[in-house]
């Protein structure tokens, strides 16, 4: 039978990184002893209020269609968050609630991007993202953030990779892999392209609240940008609520209303039940993040101290989120090989993050979402791992 051309465009480049991640959970499943530092979902449960506020919904009924656009205290309530953050004037009217992040791109790239558009990306960036914008047959363009840079984005680059096809900007701050956040002339700079070209700005927010003693910064907020930006973000990792579904899309209120419509047509909204734990993690547990965050932080700091033991390996050491990056390129013949390699003869998972963009071949991915001990003894495995390979004969 045949198929639409979308099918074609479904999948990013890389998917392959997560390779040993799915052998390391066939491994455990047949009883195998082993460590995973490839996975972005947070180790902590979700905070016992608002799965209260979910299970209370639920018992009281609410199991029915919700507002599609999301319920209007919901909305409200994200508006007045993101007024804060930017000191916009925002209302429900520039809320979508959405089934998470993930969700919110798609339908922003559906309603901002024709066929044959070009976005331009900062590579690396998150894996799904060129399967999501090309779902609408918009092409992804990398620019590329070096290593030798430390990942940050390089205007200059950015300038001359707009082309007459180019629609939008596509950021993430902070960012996964990197964990770089994008400072106050970085934003500048790239706001200063996005005016001057009529391009569309979509910024990721999601780790917004897992910030290491930086400042985070909504571009969004830069002048003239609000009309032209579109920010979506989650409770997935600020509030560990990954398997919820749930985020949103804020923006101009006209497209606001077309990604409504739009959502119509996708998924009819998110569930009442889950809305309601929603507006209970951004109002009475907004702050929720704040012991995850600290964990993350300590681990970030345990991590880089334990691998520093292998001189080999330069360690970035990430300013938010939850990843830390490590260059292998000194040790292995190439990052897959290495992620590969570690884990047939340490049962250590790790990603390739040449998996997020070629700018960061040569470099792995750890994930802190893992307990102290599981996490130093990972590294510990890693630095082992190395010296084994660096060892003569
Ligand atoms: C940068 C980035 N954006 C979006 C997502 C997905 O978020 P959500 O669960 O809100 O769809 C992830 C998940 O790892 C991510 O790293």
């Amino acid at each position: 039978m045949r198929y639409s051309s979308l099918v074609g465009r479904l999948h990013s480049e890389g998917v392959d990184g997560w390779a040993t991640l799915f052998q390391a959970w066939q491994a455990r499943e047949r009883g195998e002893e082993v460590i995973i530092l490839s996975i972005g979902d947070p180790d902590f449960a979700t905070p016992e209020p608002i799965v209260e506020s979910a299970v209370d919904a639920l018992r009281g009924g609410d199991t029915h269609y919700a507002v599609i656009e999301g319920r209007r205290q919901l909305r409200a309530a994200i508006a007045a968050d993101m007024t804060a953050r930017t000191g916009l004037e925002l209302d429900e009217n520039n809320v979508l609630v959405a089934a998470g992040t993930q969700n919110a791109l798609l339908a922003a790239s559906l309603c901002l991007l024709e066929t044959g558009d070009e976005v331009i990306g900062l590579d690396p960036m998150y894996l799904t993202y060129e399967g999501t914008l090309r779902s609408g047959g918009a092409d992804l363009v990398r620019v590329p953030q070096t290593a030798s840079s430390g990942f940050r984005p390089d205007q200059a680059a950015i300038e001359a990779a707009v082309t007459e096809r180019t629609r939008a900007i596509l950021i993430t701050s902070p960012n996964n892999p990197t964990g770089v956040v994008l400072n106050r002339p970085e934003l500048e700079g790239i706001s200063a392209i996005a005016r001057e070209h009529d391009l569309w700005v979509i910024a990721d927010e999601v780790y917004s609240d897992l910030l290491f003693g930086v400042e985070h910064l909504s571009i969004a907020a830069m002048p003239g940008m609000a009309e032209r930006t579109v920010t979506v973000s989650s409770l997935s990792k600020s509030h560990a609520m990954t398997g919820w579904r749930i985020g949103w899309a804020v923006g101009p209120a006209e497209l606001i209303e077309h990604l409504g419509a739009l959502q119509v047509n996708i998924n009819y909204g998110v569930p009442g039940f889950v809305q309601e734990a929603a507006l209970e993690a951004v109002t009475e547990q907004r702050m929720a993040w704040r012991p995850m965050r600290d964990a993350y932080q300590r681990r970030r700091d345990l991590a880089a101290a334990a691998l520093s033991a292998a001189p080999e390996l330069r360690v970035l050491v990430p300013e938010a989120g939850m990843y830390l990056l490590v260059d292998v390129s000194r040790v292995a013949e190439s990052s897959r090989a290495f992620s590969h390699d570690l884990f047939a003869s340490k049962r250590v998972s790790v990603v390739d993050a040449g998996a997020f963009g070629q700018s960061a071949d040569g470099w792995i991915r750890i994930s802190f979402t893992i307990g102290d001990d599981e996490l130093a003894e990972g590294c510990k495995r890693i630095v082992d791992f190395v010296r084994g390979r660096n060892a003569p004969g």
